[in-house]
This record gives structure tokens, C-alpha cells and sequence, in this order.
């Protein structure tokens, strides 16, 4: 195990910030970490698991030991569940690569969230989701690594405490006995996750992009004469990467984090008010009898869309994503980052009454 001196994190986050490791370590397998544990003086630092990276804001350089997530693998486990196939991946592996894979074998149910970014290690820590699936909706279990005591653990969905954009993995963790329920951040770090994908699948197509896809090709299919046409995983998987592609940046070309803020919720008496004054507001209603806001729309609203301050921008085409106007030398820094977030939060409170959640890791 090869402790790193002040690397550069630039090319590991997707915003391109700037910002340096003091200390870095790679990890490549279990016994990395068992290693890291057994070494006196590294067992007591304090951590920070670093996946793909795009999902943070780094506000200056990192002091915690950087613990970068590289534990490959990818396989599909013996056939014993009458239901579903399970498929076990590394934490290391790339999100998307995960999912076009599946989708090749034959093996549906993740092509909702194809193309959001991250590693699988970083999935089930804020439960990522697109397009109507969240990751706890395909989910088996995960097997993370205790810091403190050196030892393994598996976690299934109810352990893991999944919610929108939440799990117990962003909640502080105690320095004893871990309880159940208890939150588990910069204690445990995931090794493997075990995605369930059901063997009887239905393709999910309620949300409202995919929705107008799904009418725009049954319309062309009835032409050519095919009557009840099912579209496949595939043709799904495609659909969402055309989707995002139209919408959201790539983080290769222009830095970003994806979402910026959470979509907040308000009680039907909150949200009539707002209609009473802008009937055009994007509200879904959830099952609890809450409704949730389109965080999107609430900036745009403001006026926010394509603006800057200084390096940082709000996207041309999704007000929600905040943009890296700099690059490589002059990207953008935290500071200016939080700069517009902030301002965009007091904008939306001042007009709308709500108080926007980032929903990246500020550092
Ligand atoms: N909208 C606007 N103006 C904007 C942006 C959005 O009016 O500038 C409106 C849209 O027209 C739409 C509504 O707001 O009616 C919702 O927009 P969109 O469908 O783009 O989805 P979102 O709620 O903004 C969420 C997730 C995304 C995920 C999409 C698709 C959150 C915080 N974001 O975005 O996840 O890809 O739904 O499911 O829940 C991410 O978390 O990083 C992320 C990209």
C-alpha cells in the first residue's frame, strides 16, 4: 500500500476544481484496506472515499487521507434466485459501464439510469436515480469495510437506510459499536454491490421524457405495420443516454456535478399558495400526500439559466446543473461555486419561500 503525497484531484472530480491531496491512497482490493487498518499510524487519521468524484465540491485542498476507490470486477452470480439475477460489481467499476453491460448480456432493469456518472461504490451512498428507477428500486445487498474494527459487513436495502438522494452512508458515524440504523459515513467504505434485477421485467416509461420517446416510436412502428410493439432495454438504454445527452453536460467536456440542489418538498397548503402566484410550477405529487418541486424550474424561474459568477454557471439547458466555465489552469474554485449557489438559494427563497438543499458534498 503506496501512500501519495499531495496529488492533484483535478482530474478526479467532474467539476475540474482545482484542489490537491495531502495524502492519497489507491485502493485496489480488500486486502488494501485491511492493510490501511493495520498500520498504526494511518488507522486513527480521518478519511474521505473518493469514487468518480461527481458528486463533490472541493472548497480548498484536502486534508483527510484520500482513499480513491479502484476494486474492479463484474460478474453475474450462479443462478439460485427464482426471481431475479443477481450481479455483483466492484466498487471501482464505472456506473454506466455497469449498466451498458447488463443491458448487453441480456440482463434488464438499470437502463433508466444509464450515463449518470460515478462509480457503483458511490451509487447506493446518495441512491442515485433517473427517469423514474432509483438504485434502491434494483438493489440486493452491498458488502462495506469497517475503518474502526478492520472487519466486513453486508448491508441489504432495509440497512442501508436508502432515501431521495440519501442513505445511511451520508450520516455521521459513532466512534463504537455500530447500531443498526446508525449512519455510516467515513466508518464504512463499500467494497461490492449487488444489484437484483427482476427476471420478469416491464419496461418503466411514466416519466414524461421517456413518455413522449415511447409515443414518438409507436407512432412509427404502427406505420410500418407492427400492432402491439414492446420497446426493449436496449432501445430504452438509448432513449435515456439521447435524453441526457440533450440536456445535461458531459462532464469531459464542460465540469459539472449533475444536479445541484435536491428537488425540496412542501405540503399541498405550500405548494397551493405558490400556484395561487405561479400556476405554471412543475409539481409531481408523492405518495405520502407531499408534492415535490422540479428545484429545476424554481431557478429558471428566477432567472438563472446560462448566468455566471465569475468561473461558475448555471447550464444553458438545465437550470438545476451548475457548470465549470474555466478549464485545466482557470477552472473554476469552490468558493465561486458556492458564491452562485448561494445566490441562487436566496433568490428561490426570496421569491418562492424555499430553501434549496445542495445536493453535492461540499469539502
Ligand atoms: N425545468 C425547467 N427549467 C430548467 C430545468 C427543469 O423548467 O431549467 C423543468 C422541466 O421542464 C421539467 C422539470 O423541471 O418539467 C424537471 O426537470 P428534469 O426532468 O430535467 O428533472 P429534474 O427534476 O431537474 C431529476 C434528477 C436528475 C435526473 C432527472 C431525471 C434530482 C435532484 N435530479 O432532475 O438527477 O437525471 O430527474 O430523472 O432529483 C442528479 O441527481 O445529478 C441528476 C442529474
Amino acid at each position: 500500500m503506496l501512500v501519495e503525497k499531495n496529488v492533484s484531484l483535478q482530474p478526479y472530480n467532474t467539476f475540474g476544481i482545482m484542489a490537491r491531496a495531502q495524502n492519497l491512497v489507491r485502493v485496489q482490493s480488500e486486502a488494501d484496506l485491511q492493510a490501511l487498518a493495520a498500520d498504526a499510524g494511518l488507522r486513527a487519521v480521518p478519511k474521505l472515499v473518493l469514487g468518480g468524484g461527481s458528486n463533490l465540491v472541493f472548497t480548498g485542498d484536502v486534508k483527510p487521507l484520500v482513499l480513491k476507490m479502484e476494486i474492479k470486477g463484474l460478474r453475474l452470480l450462479p443462478d439460485n434466485d427464482a426471481k431475479a439475477h443477481l450481479v455483483e460489481v466492484g466498487a471501482g467499476e464505472s456506473w454506466h459501464d455497469l449498466v451498458a453491460w447488463t443491458v448487453a448480456q441480456g440482463l434488464p432493469g438499470l437502463e433508466n439510469m444509464a450515463l449518470i456518472p460515478g462509480t457503483v461504490g458511490a451509487a447506493p451512498v446518495q441512491n442515485i436515480g433517473a427517469y423514474g428507477v432509483e438504485l434502491q428500486d434494483r438493489f440486493e445487498s452491498l458488502d462495506a469495510f469497517d475503518l474502526l474494527t478492520g472487519q466486513v459487513f453486508t448491508l441489504n436495502a432495509a440497512q442501508c437506510g436508502f432515501g431521495y438522494r440519501d442513505s445511511v452512508f451520508k450520516h455521521p458515524a459513532p466512534q463504537s459499536d455500530l447500531k443498526p440504523g446508525m449512519g455510516l459515513a467515513c466508518r464504512a467504505v463499500i467494497l461490492r454491490v449487488r444489484m437484483r434485477l427482476p427476471k420478469t421485467w416491464k419496461p418503466e416509461l411514466d416519466y414524461l421524457d421517456l413518455t413522449r420517446k415511447r409515443d414518438a416510436w409507436l407512432a412509427e412502428q404502427r406505420e410500418q405495420g407492427r400492432l402491439d410493439p414492446v420497446p426493449s432495454a436496449q432501445q430504452i438504454f438509448d432513449w435515456v443516454c439521447e435524453i441526457r445527452r440533450a440536456k445535461l453536460p458531459d462532464p469531459a467536456q464542460i465540469g459539472n456535478a449533475g444536479s445541484f440542489f435536491k428537488n425540496p418538498t412542501v405540503t399541498p397548503e405550500q405548494c397551493a399558495d405558490i400556484i395561487a402566484r405561479d400556476p405554471k410550477i412543475v409539481h409531481y405529487h408523492l405518495d405520502d400526500g407531499r408534492i415535490k418541486l422540479a428545484a429545476g424550474w424554481l431557478i429558471d424561474a428566477c432567472g438563472w439559466k446560462g448566468k455566471s459568477i465569475g468561473r461558475a454557471g448555471v447550464y444553458e439547458k438545465q437550470a438545476l446543473v451548475l457548470v465549470n466555465r474555466g478549464q485545466g489552469e482557470t477552472a473554476v474554485t469552490g468558493g465561486e461555486v458556492m458564491t452562485l449557489a448561494r445566490a441562487i438559494q436566496t433568490s428561490v427563497y426570496e421569491r418562492f419561500g424555499i430553501r434549496l438543499e445542495p445536493e453535492p458534498l461540499v469539502l
